[in-house]
């Protein structure tokens, strides 16, 4: 085995409207990872009106899953990009025990694959609001709240002043066939997990700000100065 001595690599695992995409630009920013949202990406090429994008965009639509191949492929190209080599959070990858079994197989050869696995856990009758209020602007995955993280302009970025849109799959009827995939297909990727010693549950019904210290904490608590750290230089 290799040893791998620098930059974290961090999955977000929880169900639509746990907080996944508000946590993980914090978390980016924080520790200079690149951010791989898989349903930032499939939007993008939705948008562009991409060949996949018109594979996915039904899919997507109705809350079912993308074929692990498809996303075990858009993952693994954009892992081997440069911006990725020094870490990366996946926010919505591995979604199924197969896409998990093909995310280790990927990271190879690496004494730790993974550094750690965060478990956004919350109850469903909590995330109706959350999903229904939500705005995004689309180009950087930046997401509001109608209510909870208002907009300075209503229905405005803050950085760029563009539009902000409600995502197709917003609402009560996608969000029930989402919760149902979730909890069929993604809820057994946390017993993939569970024996890694690398799996945190966090209680996402808290404030965001609430949770972005319990994650810093987390990481604190584990940390591992590189080998390569030398106090003296
Ligand atoms: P994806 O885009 O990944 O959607 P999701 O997993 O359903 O997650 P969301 O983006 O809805 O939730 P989030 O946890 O990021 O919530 P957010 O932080 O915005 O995937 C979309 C689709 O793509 C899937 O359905 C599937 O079809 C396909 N797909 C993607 N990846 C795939 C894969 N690997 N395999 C197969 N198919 C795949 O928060 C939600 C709202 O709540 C926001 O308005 C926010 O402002 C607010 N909020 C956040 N935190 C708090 C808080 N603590 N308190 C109050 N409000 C909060």
């Amino acid at each position: 085995t290799k040893k791998r001595d620098e930059g974290l690599r961090i999955v977000l695992i929880g169900p639509p409207g746990s907080g996944k995409g508000t946590q993980a630009p914090i978390i980016k920013d924080e520790y200079c990872l690149c951010h791989l949202s898989t349903g930032d990406m499939l939007r993008a090429a939705i948008e562009q009106g991409t060949e996949l994008g018109k594979q996915v965009k039904a899919i997507t639509e109705s809350g079912s899953l993308v074929p692990d191949d498809t996303m075990v492929s858009m993952i693994k190209e954009n892992i081997a990009k440069p911006e990725c080599s020094k870490g990366f959070i996946l926010d919505g990858f591995p979604r199924t025990v197969v896409q998990a079994e093909k995310l280790d197989k990927m990271l190879g050869e690496d004494d730790k694959k993974l550094d750690h696995v965060l478990d956004f856990s919350i109850d469903d009758s909590l995330l109706t609001r959350r999903i229904t209020g939500r705005l995004v602007h689309l180009a950087s995955g930046r997401s509001y709240h109608k209510e909870f993280f208002p907009p300075k302009v209503p229905m405005t970025d803050d950085v760029t002043g563009e539009p902000l849109i409600q995502r197709p799959d917003d609402n009560e009827v996608v969000l029930k066939k989402r919760l149902a995939t979730f909890h069929a297909n993604t809820k057994p990727v946390l017993n993939y997990y569970k024996h890694t010693g690398i799996l945190s549950t966090i209680d996402a019904s808290q404030s965001a700000s609430f949770i972005s210290n319990t994650i810093k904490a987390i990481f604190l608590s584990t940390f591992h100065f590189p080998q390569s750290f030398n106090v003296f230089s």
